[in-house]
């Protein structure tokens, strides 16, 4: 098992104290608490990716960045705002970049748990927007944790890095202690999963 699992998180919006980047980090601080490594791709971030397509990895090194990143982790955070039902431009973007790892040894996420986290102003959108991020990690073949935390956010309710609201702050560093227990059993047992290229 590697030393320090690493762990890497990606969301946020391009709004000054996005509440989402805030959600992000109480979660990777979970997991820091854990032992784990935390990387933090934030939302001024993915907005400085290029819309990705052939040649962005090599024309950006915020792309190259994001990839390598990728390609060391762990464990994995995806978390976005509920943007007219479904997951923001931004963060489906910087999860496009994933592409490149399609002819690695380990393709796309397989076998990399990965913790969810939604914000929107209604239950209908962090439910929906939830359910696609599943569905993404899942073509990625990756392990969403088993809690993903839909949050219904209010004003004030993050603020300076913390959340006022005791349930979501709970389901926030669930997901993070989640997504390194998976990564600890993963790195520990030996493979006993198929890991290569699939006929599909
Ligand atoms: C373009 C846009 C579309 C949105 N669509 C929805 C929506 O369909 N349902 C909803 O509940 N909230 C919606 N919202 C509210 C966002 O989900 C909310 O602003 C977000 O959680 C705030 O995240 P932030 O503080 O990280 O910027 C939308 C906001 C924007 C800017």
């Amino acid at each position: 098992m590697p030393e320090k699992l690493s762990i890497v998180g990606i969301g946020g919006t391009t709004s000054p104290g996005s509440s989402t980047e805030q959600a992000l980090q109480i979660a990777l601080r979970a997991a820091e608490a854990e032992g784990a490594q935390v990387t933090l791709f934030d939302g001024a971030f993915l907005a400085a990716l290029p819309h990705y397509g052939t040649g962005a990895v090599e024309q950006s090194e915020e792309g190259r960045k994001l990839v390598a990143a990728v390609r060391g982790a762990h464990g994995l955070m995806f978390a976005s705002p509920g943007y007219h039902g479904s997951i923001s431009g931004l963060v489906k973007n910087a999860i496009d970049y994933v592409e490149e790892t399609s002819k690695d040894d380990r393709v796309y996420l397989d076998g990399l748990p990965v913790g969810l986290i939604v914000t929107a102003y209604g239950w209908q959108a962090t439910g929906s927007t939830l359910a696609t991020m599943r569905s993404i990690v899942h073509a990625l073949r990756g392990w969403p944790t088993p809690l993903g935390a839909a949050i219904r956010s209010v004003s004030g309710m993050f603020k300076g890095g913390e959340c006022s609201d005791d349930a979501a702050r709970g389901q926030l560093e669930l997901v993070g202690k989640q997504v390194v227990e998976f990564a600890r059993l993963r790195n520990s047992a030996p493979a006993i999963l198929h890991t290569g290229p699939v006929e599909e």
